[in-house]
């Protein structure tokens, strides 16, 4: 596995390729990122994980100082996943000037992680645009624990005929349900054992999807009684909307996202489940 820093290197080393899977990450990899990696090897000649901590698409700066940066050991993980490059570029490569140009993907960003993450998914598409130029991948993958983030960059790709695939690899947990990332790194230990709980209310949410709830403040009624007793767990959002275009719905009628940012003390964790509610016949059950 090469390691770049490089704009220009990297393309002189990937110009022969014919077909190349990009991984784009921010590093602190765990097995999530392992199960993107290893989906790029089985359907890619080349791998290529980006490792860059985006500055743009941090709303708090110390969000974005306290971001964990494990260079050494994101290398080693990717020599033992097999991947041929880790392109690791420093700011300036990435923005050599005050950028001026930004990619917005409206409606799919109003929701969710982007109604409290002002510029986040701007910050996102700008960046995985500016990739894809770089790299030129035929194939790029991103985890669904990210739903939102996964949507935008489809959409950014169909409105704006970009030449990738975007492939969303399912969200890999822990045994107790708890969605790997790389911000459970940053838990102390008392807020790790409580964290599955957001997974837990999920499930309660989803249950009562797949019995034939369609009042989606029913849904989250029974999901908010799963959080409120866990001490220090604070709802930032935990909304059901429609797994397309990611708006609110009034009534569950085909395929939902379930999805859910908490706080646990100065950590962010999200999650979600994509929901398909059952046939009109059976639906009615009250949760
Ligand atoms: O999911 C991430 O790690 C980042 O948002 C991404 C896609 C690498 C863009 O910086």
């Amino acid at each position: 596995m090469q390691l770049v820093h490089g704009i220009q290197d990297l393309r002189a080393s990937l110009e022969q390729e014919r077909s190349i899977g990009l991984v784009p990450t921010m590093g602190a990899l765990h097995e999530g990122h392992g199960a993107l990696i290893d989906r790029a090897r089985s359907e890619c000649g080349c791998v290529v994980v980006s490792l860059f901590v985006n500055p743009i698409q941090f709303d708090r700066g110390a969000d974005f100082e306290r971001y964990p940066r494990t260079l050494d050991t994101d290398a080693a993980f990717c020599e033992r996943r097999n991947a041929d490059f880790l392109f690791a570029p420093r700011a300036e490569e990435i923005y050599p000037r005050p950028q001026r140009t930004f990619v917005e993907v409206t409606t799919l960003s109003d929701h969710l992680c982007g109604r409290f993450r002002p510029g986040h998914f701007r910050g996102v598409a700008t960046v995985v645009l500016k990739l894809f130029e770089i790299v030129r991948p035929h194939r790029a993958y991103f985890g669904e624990k990210d739903a939102q983030q996964v949507a935008v960059i489809r959409r950014m790709v169909a409105d704006l005929n970009v030449a990738v695939e975007i492939i969303g690899v399912p969200t890999v947990r822990e045994a107790d349900g708890l969605a790997l990332s790389s911000r459970n790194a940053l838990l102390a230990s008392e807020e790790r054992k409580l964290a599955p709980y957001l997974y837990r209310s999920l499930r309660a949410a989803s249950q009562c999807v797949e019995h034939g709830e369609i009042n989606p403040a029913q849904v989250r009624e029974a999901a908010l009684a799963v959080l409120s007793g866990v001490p220090g767990m604070r709802v930032e959002y935990f909304e059901i909307v429609d797994a397309d275009d990611l708006q609110p719905v009034e009534r569950i009628a085909g395929p939902v996202t379930i999805a859910a940012a908490v706080w646990l003390g100065s950590t962010r964790l999200i999650d979600n489940l994509l929901v398909i509610p059952p046939q009109p016949q059976l639906q009615g059950f009250r949760c």
